[in-house]
């Protein structure tokens, strides 16, 4: 099994939610990009999380509000006022549409930066010195913030995302311009037409991927293919899981998934990023969508 990064080096949410400032909205292919002004708490990491809902319209008819909807950070900058948090969304249901429809100078309630990042190279192994990117659908998101944190760390990378057809691709020209990508399609409307894990098998045949952890995230069985490719070719990698999430701090017991060893973890403490070895599978009941 891959070392862990140190449970030190999160970085720890303030406790509480914070209210924040909806400073932009726009369209990303089928998808939105949110952005929000955080002004009191520190700047995540790749890989963690914030429990998010709407200051207003953030309920049903009978008043019951939803529950807060857990988003990875897509990418975030220091800004005047404090920290600039970038949200993908994709309007799939009620909550997710009201966050995709938030406009500038609206509010937006978060509890975060949330759970565990990924792992520089260096930290999953002496020898690994580069990075396998691999993204699916909306999963691409903290990959991006993660590519400039490699980028810094100077290390190597390779990028490959995949989606089902043109209707759930979106983010790529906003979150990695400028970026060499290998892009798969299921419909073949970009890239190679099938899956994304194809690429990854191309890669892995290759010297390129000597010395290389892989990083994925993406629907349940996009991660559970990568899982045991890893697994079955020796090679590190860290996954970002997903499953249902009402509380986002540990006292649910909701994200609750199987370890390989025997028991259960609690994916927004323990995770959201896992090491692969460590969990028995990433076919999550509740998660995807
Ligand atoms: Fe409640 Fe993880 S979401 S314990």
């Amino acid at each position: 099994m891959t070392q862990r990064v140190a449970a030190t080096e999160r970085v720890l949410a303030p406790p509480g939610r914070r209210r924040c400032e909806v400073v932009g909205n726009r369209a990303a292919g089928g998808y939105r990009i949110f952005s929000a002004l955080d002004p009191s708490g520190p700047a995540p990491r790749a890989g963690q999380f914030y429990m998010l809902a709407a200051a207003d319209g953030w309920g049903q008819r009978d008043g019951r509000p939803y529950l807060p909807r857990a988003f990875s950070v897509a990418m975030t900058e220091p800004v005047e006022g404090g920290v600039r948090l970038d949200f993908l969304v994709e309007a799939v249901g009620p909550g997710t549409e009201r966050l995709a429809s938030l406009q500038a100078g609206e509010g937006l309630w978060v509890t975060g930066p949330l759970g565990r990042p990924f792992s520089m190279p260096a930290d999953l192994g002496g020898e690994i010195a580069g990075a396998i990117l691999v993204g699916g659908g909306i999963g691409i998101a903290p990959l991006a913030i993660l590519r400039h944190e490699l980028s810094a760390a100077g290390a190597p990378q390779r990028i490959l995302l995949g989606f089902r057809d043109r209707d759930h691709a979106g983010g790529v020209d906003e979150l990695f311009r400028c970026e060499e990508v290998r892009l798969a399609s299921e419909d073949g409307h970009v890239g190679h037409r099938g899956y994304v894990t194809d690429l990854l098998g191309v890669l892995l045949e290759g010297d390129v991927a000597a010395g290389a952890a892989i990083y994925a995230c993406g629907p349940p069985g996009m991660l559970e293919a990568v899982r045991v490719t890893a697994l079955e070719r020796g090679v590190a990698a860290e996954l970002a899981m997903e499953a249902p999430m009402a509380c986002g701090y540990g006292a649910c017991f909701g994200c609750a998934v199987p370890l390989a060893g025997g028991g259960y973890m609690r994916l927004c403490v323990d995770g959201p990023v896992v090491d692969a070895a460590e969990v028995e599978t990433c076919l999550v009941p509740g998660s995807g969508h």
